[in-house]
């Protein structure tokens, strides 16, 4: 499925709308290279999309709100194509419903590919266009479109990995990276002493409406863990009973985890003692020192609960992640740096600011709380469509 795509402007060029559009289309298209056309037909669960959807839904995006507005004489690749991947946008018409979209055999794939390439030729000369009034709000809507199309990498890996679980044959996406690489760095706690914090988007460059506006709150003074929970923590929780005690669970937490028998996070099995899960590198064995991932915030929340912690705030996490590098920050983005599945072992050590180390760090031998290992879940959790 791999194409080249030869655009270039002067003009564009210059902010690098149009390279971010060509890698960030190109990645989407190798992402679906390990699949077969089969693979992206079909849709595991009504929360998740075939490849194929995936692959049309981004064109649609350019398409419907690029092309069809501002490039002049454009046609439509296809007169029904804005209705079957339209995912939710009422303001711009009807939808085909998200449970049918596996029923999709047609268009085939091909004709998927064929209009991909359609639009982003009309992409490039939209872009390449001499400058008119609405080039502000053509560049605003491109980096946007770009951006939506980098959710949808994300997405594609999730919704794969879903689908290959369903499958008994259990067929890898891609091949294993290297084996586990063994310890993990001690776990540290963060301080951050109480005041007022300044959250949301401030900054150059591009961000969401939900991200801004930019604005202060306070905080009470909190520590939050230097590192993940890793595996290794969590079968610890398993093996407590954590998954028996309804007090450790809020009670919606409870009630789910009796209607649907969750024993331990999801693509979990245990054969004789051992875990084992299902990853994009196919069936293997549940790796200790990597975070623990695929774990509801119920699941999350009971844990903390057993450890004596608690999840941190939204409030609480932006700040702590600003203020120092920590190796979910380093590697948080793994379809940009292909890990898909683990962010390794933490072979970087948790490291804080200058500033924030002189305020202390506190080593603490109490058990570890899911801080980041929680936003680590968000991160492969999907959000949008
Ligand atoms: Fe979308």
């Amino acid at each position: 499925m791999n194409r080249p795509l030869h655009f270039h402007s002067d003009a564009l060029s210059r902010n690098g709308l149009l390279e971010d559009l060509h890698r960030v289309r190109g990645l989407t298209v190798r992402l679906c290279d390990p699949l077969r056309a089969e693979d992206c037909v079909v849709q595991s669960a009504p929360e998740t999309s075939p490849a194929k959807w995936h692959l049309a839904h981004t064109t649609w995006f350019f398409e419907t709100f690029l092309l069809i507005p501002y490039l002049p004489k454009y046609r439509p690749f296809h007169p029904s194509f804005g209705f079957l991947f339209n995912s939710y946008y009422e303001s711009v018409g009807e939808f085909h419903p998200r449970l049918q979209r596996g029923l999709l055999s047609r268009p085939s794939l091909e004709e998927i590919k064929a209009y991909r390439d359609y639009v982003d030729q009309h992409m490039g000369m939209l872009l390449e266009s001499p400058d008119t009034a609405d080039a502000g709000e053509i560049r605003a809507r491109a980096r946007l479109g770009i951006h939506h199309e980098q959710q949808h990498q994300e997405l594609l890996l999730t919704d794969i990995k879903h689908l290959f679980a369903c499958n008994p044959l259990k067929p890898a996406y891609r091949e294993a990276i290297a084996p586990d690489a063994g310890t993990n760095p001690p776990l540290d706690w963060l301080r951050l002493p109480a005041g007022m914090y300044a959250f949301g988007h401030g900054a150059d460059g591009f961000a969401f409406d939900n991200e801004m506006p930019r604005h202060r709150r306070y905080l009470d003074e909190f520590s939050l863990a230097s590192r993940p929970v890793t595996n290794a923590e969590y079968i610890e929780f398993i093996a407590a009973g954590g998954y028996r005690q309804p007090t450790l669970w809020l009670s919606d937490g409870w009630r789910k985890v009796n209607e649907a028998r969750w024993t331990a996070p999801l693509y979990w099995e245990q054969q004789d003692s051992v875990w084992w899960q299902m990853t994009l590198a196919g069936y293997r064995r549940v790796q200790p020192s990597e975070p623990v991932c695929h774990v509801s915030y119920y699941e999350a929340d009971a844990f903390a609960r057993w450890a004596g912690k608690r999840l941190p705030t939204e409030f609480e996490w932006e700040p702590t992640s600003f203020t120092t590098t920590t190796p979910l920050r380093s590697h948080g983005r793994f379809a940009a740096v292909t890990r898909f599945h683990r962010l390794a072992t933490f072979s970087l050590e948790p490291t804080t600011t200058p500033a924030l180390r002189r305020r202390s760090i506190i080593r603490s031998s109490r058990k570890p709380i899911p801080t980041s290992a929680s936003t680590y879940k968000m991160s492969g959790n999907r959000t949008l469509d």
